[in-house]
């Protein structure tokens, strides 16, 4: 528009030539500059798409009016919340929020990014407390993250892949020896309530204090006491500077728990994408399904099975695909995987244990009645399996620990006949000792971590028989004092150990006869 139609539009009057305004030097300089301004502005025509909320309950909104929305996109709030277009119907998107319902009301103007949702990943997120979208939740500065990932990304294909090699050592003797874990393995942690799970997999977390792994923590609708304890754990045993904790407790919004073990996995992906080695615990993929199948019934898909929507099975394989040992042509970095499942009075073929069982490499299973008979940890040792960890096993732990594994069993079939009514046959009785040794040899404190030579050296003296004169209850005192006793009997076998080298006979004499004086020696001073 020029100035004239303006002023004609506006009714203003043109100044006429000779008459005082135009005579006027100051009214000649104010419509110069108005020109100039007026040149200066862009002028452009700019379609802006937006929707409106018209209702929102229970985290989620259901938005009229974004007919370009795509699934999965992040959609932005008037007042700043955001969310995440879960379901497209014809005439209405469901989105589930990840922030507190306040100021979303129905009318609330609603507009879509064309993105995905992405968390900060990099380095600076080690040692920090984060909500699931990367925002820190401890005392800390702001994150300067190296980069934005998407918080789902595709699980790396066959040919980017490379066969499990090497170990994760937990430091707890009955995984490491009878159910070992290897380096870009998923390993289910699985079993009822409080029978010690999250235990098992901040052991395995304080146990990477030296190792270089990096370890990030998911919690998922846990309770804030319980995350507590787990940081407090990490801080007072391990290295909490290597570690990334995600947090969406019980009291997170819906949207913040759903998102969580997927920006988990991108944050842990960061390090395994740069030939790095990752640790992910998530606790627990149970809560996880609850709260999937809550928005989906929220968002009126089809209940399947005990109510989950039917894509609940490949919600957690497309999570747990993402855990890798990468071709060494991709830096060979390797994300672990230990998700961990609840099962109610022990029933492990529910429809998310199965599916859980059926997507990971093999799974810890603890038992209540161990855990009641102070069997700690209660990993029941006839229901667990590790598919693919015992090929990267340490070779000196290989060798010993395929005895103990054959023994126990044997023992585990023999106690529930000597159980009821006593089995006298003397046949049986060396059976039972040894086993009552294993058991005792197996059983283990939190946060004693035991080295893999202190464990080679223990199973080398049960295999010997040299504990088998040691009352069971002084056994598992000796775990803490055998690594002091190697260094000063076996530093070369430590060593050879430590090297992964295979040892003979001879050695393993060496380190159970080592093993043997400990238990003389507690024995003479019981
Ligand atoms: N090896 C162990 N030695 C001694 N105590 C243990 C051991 N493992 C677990 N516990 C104790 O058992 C209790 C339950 O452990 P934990 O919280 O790990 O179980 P959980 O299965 O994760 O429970 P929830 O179902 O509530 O998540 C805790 O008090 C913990 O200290
Ligand atoms: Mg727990």
């Amino acid at each position: 528009m020029c100035w004239t139609d303006w002023m004609t539009m506006t009714g203003t009057k043109p100044s006429q030539p000779g008459g005082a305004a135009a005579d006027d030097p100051l009214a000649h300089d104010w419509l110069a500059r108005q020109r100039e301004r007026l040149a200066g502005i862009a002028l452009s025509a700019k379609a802006e798409t937006f929707g409106r909320v018209t209702h929102v309950a229970d985290g989620i909104a259901r938005i009229q009016g974004l007919p370009e929305v795509r699934l999965n996109e992040l959609l932005h709030f008037e007042g700043g919340q955001t969310g995440l277009a879960l379901a497209l119907d014809e005439d209405a998107i469901s989105a589930v929020l990840f922030d507190d319902l306040t100021g979303i009301e129905a009318g609330t103007r609603v507009s879509g990014t064309g993105d995905v949702v992405r968390v900060p990943v990099g380095p600076d997120l080690l040692g920090r407390i984060v909500d699931p979208l990367g925002r820190p939740l401890d005392e800390g500065d702001a994150i300067a993250p190296a980069d934005h990932w998407p918080v789902e990304r595709p699980a790396p294909a066959i040919i980017e892949r490379d066969l499990v090699s090497q170990p994760v050592e937990t430091g707890v003797l009955v995984v490491d020896s009878l159910f070992a874990l290897g380096r870009g393995q998923r390993e289910l942690i699985i079993g009822d309530r409080a029978t010690g799970k999250t235990s098992i997999a901040v052991d395995a977390i304080v146990n990477q204090k030296n190792s270089g792994v990096v370890c990030v923590y998911v919690a998922v609708g846990q309770r804030a006491t319980a995350i507590e304890r787990v940081i407090e754990a990490v801080k007072a045993h391990g290295a909490p500077e290597s570690c990334i904790f995600v947090l969406a407790s019980a009291a997170a919004s819906p949207g913040m728990q759903w998102i969580a073990p997927f920006a988990g996995m991108t944050m842990a992906e960061y390090f395994r994408d740069r030939g790095q080695d990752a640790l992910i615990v998530i606790d627990d993929l149970t809560k996880h399904a609850a709260t999937h199948r809550e928005l989906a019934l929220l968002t009126r898909e089809p209940p399947g099975r005990e109510a989950y929507p039917g894509d609940v099975f490949y919600l957690h394989a497309r999570l747990l695909e993402r855990a890798a040992h990468l071709s060494p042509a991709l830096g060979g970095g390797s994300l672990t995987a230990l998700p961990i499942a609840e099962t109610d009075a022990g029933n492990l073929s529910a429809y998310i244990p199965t599916n859980l069982i059926s997507i990971t490499d093999g799974q810890i299973v603890l038992s209540t009645n161990l855990f009641a008979a102070n069997q700690r940890p209660a990993v029941d040792v006839g229901l667990s399996v590790s598919r693919v960890g015992g090929k990267a096993q340490r070779r000196a732990l290989r060798q010993v620990s395929g005895r103990i594994r054959l023994d126990y069993a044997q023992f585990l079939e023999l106690e529930m006949f000597t159980r009821f009514g006593g089995m006298s046959d003397q046949r049986f009785k060396p059976v039972l000792i040894r086993g009552e040794r294993i058991r005792a040899v197996l059983t283990q404190d939190r946060f004693a971590g035991l080295s893999g030579a202190a464990q080679v050296a223990l199973l080398a003296a049960l295999n010997a028989g040299k504990l088998d004169t040691a009352a069971p209850e002084t056994i598992p005192a000796l775990q803490s004092r055998v690594d002091s006793a190697l260094a000063c009997g076996a530093r070369d076998l430590v060593y050879r150990i430590n090297a992964n080298s295979e040892i003979d006979d001879a050695d393993l004499t060496r380190l159970a006869d080592i093993v043997g004086a400990l238990a003389d020696k507690a024995q003479d001073h019981g």
